[in-house]
């Protein structure tokens, strides 16, 4: 197979059909076979032992390397404007991977804290066993909180483009120059905006992470992680340490950076972490993740347009306490989408329904079209309570803080026709305000 022309000059929409495709010879296959081998044969001794050393480029083992994989990653590379990818078997994966590589114990993580609940769990519970810790920054948009948080143990700043449930837009060029000035790597989950909306390497991010499980692959059908890397941050001349990166990988050889360059993290993390934690997908679903991303940018546009109509119409609703939705001129977070997501707020968001608890119970026990259930970035609108589910673990305190409310219904907006979600929602709203 030879590789296709190279698709980095074309438009996103070109990109998202054909970067990284290849030319497959043996059959004429237009789609890109699915891979399903675990492993692949050598043509002799010698090229066993290149491969093994790495001396020679190719497969040896699908936990690291599988053509299937390797499409997506070129694909996903292009649109995030990095220098390469790994797909892994989930988001939680890319980020427990990608942290993992750069933080170890004694170290710590600076994070906003209103990422998404699984990725806090992560943090606090199985990082902080391994005596990685996170501190957690209240306002992103307060400098001063920042640099009281970050010490010399720091190894990696995390943040979202777009949290969810509360919408609260993170502005990463800001934090990039704070990441930039204490040479900290900053690693952004861009799950909920997609490189549709915005390409955070652009606005200064080294890293992107993706739980490419929602809007990437798109249909709710399959789980997968990426991580792309920037190609950007210098490793070696860090105030921090990545021995990982920056060590000989033995005595008398070079380290990854000086082999790899602008692909050493990728490296690192392909043939070492990854590789290591063994958080392989199946090329079944890198597949459907090919798939998902060729009509990312028409998909992205209906979502945009369905959450705009829907937050606006709860907006106005009586029965409807407040909306947690940036792409509203009333937002605290109105300018950012502004200025960084022309003027898009992604589609999950939150909205509060007057009757706390027993409101929100009634609300969501009367919704025909809009499916009870957690993920998000699926073409179908799904609605979750998260104070009694994807928050139910944190303290009633946390909760507060973070703003996750007894009357507060998390909604995923997919790309149903508008008015028949308004009528869904109307109905349900009309339960809720029945006492
Ligand atoms: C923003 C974000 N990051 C990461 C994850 C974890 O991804 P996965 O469920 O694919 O492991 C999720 C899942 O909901 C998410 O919403």
């Amino acid at each position: 197979m030879g590789t296709h022309d190279n698709t980095d000059e074309y438009g996103f929409d070109t990109r998202q059909v054909h970067a990284g495709e290849v030319d497959e010879r043996n059959h004429g296959a237009r789609i890109t076979p699915i891979y399903l081998t675990a492993a692949y044969r050598f043509d002799s001794f010698a090229q066993a032992e290149d491969r093994f050393t790495g001396a020679e480029a190719g497969q040896v083992y699908s936990r690291n390397l599988n053509p299937t994989h390797e499409v997506a990653e070129r694909r996903i590379a292009s649109l995030e404007g990095g220098t390469g990818a790994i797909v892994v078997g989930s988001g939680q994966a890319a980020i427990t991977a990608l942290l993992l590589g750069l933080a170890g114990a004694g170290e710590r993580i600076v994070s906003t804290a209103s990422i998404y609940s699984g990725t806090r769990i992560l943090f606090d519970r199985t990082f902080a066993r391994l005596g990685v810790a996170a501190d957690y920054v209240r306002d992103p948009a307060d400098e001063a909180e920042w640099e009281r948080l970050i010490t010399a143990q720091t190894k990696a700043i995390f943040v979202e483009t777009i949290p969810n449930p509360k919408n609260d837009l993170v502005d990463v060029a800001a934090i990039a120059r704070i990441a930039r000035r204490h040479t900290i790597p900053l690693i952004v989950d861009n799950t909920v905006a997609t490189p549709y909306l915005i390409r955070p390497i652009e606005h200064g991010a080294d890293a992107v992470v993706h739980s490419s499980t929602k809007f990437l692959t798109g249909h709710g059908a399959a789980l997968s992680g990426v991580i792309v890397d920037g190609g950007r941050f210098d490793w070696a001349g860090s105030t921090r340490s990545y021995p990982g990166l920056t060590d000989p990988l033995a005595a008398g050889r070079s380290s990854l950076v000086e082999s790899h360059g602008a692909r050493a993290l990728e490296a690192y993390l392909r043939f070492g972490i990854v590789n290591d934690f063994g958080a392989a997908l199946s090329p079944v679903n890198s597949f459907l993740l090919q798939q998902g991303i060729e009509t990312l940018s028409l998909r992205m546009a209906k979502h945009l347009e369905n959450a705009e109509i829907v937050a606006a119409w709860l907006d106005a609703h009586p029965a409807v306490e407040s909306v947690d939705f940036a792409g509203l001129p009333t937002s605290a977070y109105h300018r950012i989408a502004q200025e960084r997501f022309g003027g898009h707020a992604g589609s999950v968001f939150a909205f509060t329904v007057r009757g706390g608890r027993d409101g929100a119970e009634r609300f969501f026990d009367a919704l025909r079209l809009i499916s009870r259930m957690t993920n998000i970035g699926d073409v179908r609108s799904m609605a979750l309570h998260p104070a009694t589910t994807t928050h139910a673990s944190f303290s009633a305190e946390e909760r507060a803080r973070l703003g996750i409310g007894d009357g507060l219904i998390r909604l995923s907006v997919g790309i149903e026709t508008a008015a028949d979600l308004i009528a869904d929602l109307d109905r349900a709203l009309a339960a809720a305000a029945a006492s």
